[in-house]
């Protein structure tokens, strides 16, 4: 049996697309219906009850293209907004326990680093499941509310000053408490991986929440006889002008033909 229906995945912006890349490699049959809420970016310095809103909205529109599983590929609408999920009639899957439990099998000294933006990190959710793991481990939690902005105006190559500087404002105390693993607990962080890894050092793994988050996806469609046996194209959506959205999706995944659409997400209540 097959499900030609599309995944539907969400996020404040173009980071949940480091979850769409991890998808098309596994699950390369797979339709995405992807949400980019550009127009209220960034969701990780805002309320909770404004977060839970904007995913009711964000879960809504994906909805309403018929997708058969949603994926919030935000940490912090997985951190802070998870129980929007409960009415929803498809599965719903978010990105943190995926990560903690890849951390805790990386890990060799049970010193782990969590950096998210500033919900996430409130919320403890990487912790609260890393210690459930793992008791004795040490985790050390560091929120970067910079980085989603660098991410976005496309500031990430490791030899840019901006970023290195500012990844060493935020990292240094992760190097000095000795972490080997670090989560990257907010899906824009994947595209600052050069930098990233410039600052913590050769023997320090980074956790990319969307590569642990599409083995689980693929498991799950496996056993559930969810999968796709025939590819369609892919659908791109925004909450406010497509152009550099667009831009930075075709290179982000590879691709030459996206090309996003904008929607109007305050109708989706
Ligand atoms: N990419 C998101 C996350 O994983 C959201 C970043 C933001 O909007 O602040 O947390």
């Amino acid at each position: 049996m097959s499900d030609k229906r599309a995944i539907g995945v969400f996020d404040s912006g173009l980071g949940g697309l480091t979850v769409v890349k991890e998808l098309n490699k596994l699950l390369p049959f797979e339709k995405i219906v992807y949400f980019g809420d550009t127009g209220r970016v960034p969701y990780g310095n805002k309320s909770r009850n404004t977060i839970r809103k904007y995913a009711l909205q964000d879960e809504k529109f994906l909805l309403s293209h018929d997708v058969k599983l949603i994926i919030a590929a935000c940490g912090t609408v997985s951190s802070v907004a998870f129980d929007t999920a409960e009415s929803l009639p498809v599965p719903f899957v978010e990105v943190v326990s995926h990560a903690a439990k890849a951390a805790v099998s990386a890990t060799k000294n049970k010193k782990i680093g969590v950096i998210g933006t500033s919900a996430t990190i409130k919320s403890g959710a990487h912790k609260k499941r890393i210690l459930e793991l793992s008791p004795g481990a040490t985790v050390i939690e560091r929120d970067c509310p910079l980085f989603v902005p660098l991410v976005e105006e496309g500031i990430t190559g490791a030899d840019d000053i901006i970023s290195i500087e500012t990844a060493k404002r935020y990292l240094e105390p992760m190097c000095k408490a000795g972490v080997d693993t670090l989560i990257l607990g907010c899906t824009h962080y994947p595209v600052l991986s050069d930098v990233l890894k410039k600052v913590m050092g050769d023997g320090v793994t980074l956790i990319n929440m969307g590569e642990a988050t599409a083995q689980y996806v693929k498991d799950y469609l496996n056993e559930h006889n969810m999968m796709s046996d025939a590819k369609k194209d892919s659908e791109y959506y925004v909450s406010d002008k497509s152009e550099s959205f667009s831009a930075q999706a075709r290179i982000l995944l590879g691709d030459s033909e996206i090309t996003a659409t904008q929607v109007d997400i305050e109708k989706y209540e």
